[in-house]
């Protein structure tokens, strides 16, 4: 069945039964490899993606329920204010080692920023208590959303990095 869904600011129409997992048809189907697999149990948050802003796991997310929900992937994120001050904190916390879980992690870390612009110590470690490094980069992780939750400044030219 065709499924057109709001996909980084486009439509994107798929084809693919509708309990098909939002992290198949992205990475699957429309060739979008940011967004990890890790479990496939919602308990890793590796394949985090923001549904109108909210992080949500793609990986138990049928197609058939996304609807005209905005979807933001890894690939966007970069597009907002918020998204781009996170990736420039994660650069200059030199946060990510394998960076399987990192996509994730910024996709939770934006959406924490987005609504809790200065977050204290307990609301983000309850933000990104889901979302799992098997690395151990909790501590840079930490220390990043703080970064960029400080409005101090960030080298933009390190986004080209
Ligand atoms: S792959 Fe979705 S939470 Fe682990
Ligand atoms: S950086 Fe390797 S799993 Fe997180």
């Amino acid at each position: 069945m065709e499924y057109k869904i709001k996909l980084n600011g486009a439509s994107r129409t798929v084809d693919v039964d509708g309990d098909t997992p939002l992290l198949w048809v992205l990475r699957d189907v429309l060739n979008m490899s940011g967004t990890k697999f890790g479990c496939g149990l919602a308990l890793c948050g590796a394949c985090t993606v923001h549904r109108e802003g909210q992080p949500i796991r793609s990986c138990v997310t049928p197609i058939e329920s996304v609807g005209q929900a905005a979807i933001t992937t890894i690939e966007a994120i970069g597009q907002s204010a918020v998204g781009k001050r996170i990736q420039l904190a994660w650069l200059e916390q030199q946060v990510p080692q394998c960076g399987y879980c990192q996509s994730g992690q910024i996709m939770a870390a934006s959406a924490l920023l987005a609504t809790k612009p200065n977050p204290t110590d307990k609301e983000i470690d309850e933000a990104m208590a889901g979302n799992i490094c098997r690395c151990g980069t909790y501590v840079r992780i930490k220390a990043a959303i703080k970064l960029a939750a400080s409005g101090a400044p960030l080298p933009a030219a390190r986004a080209a990095a």
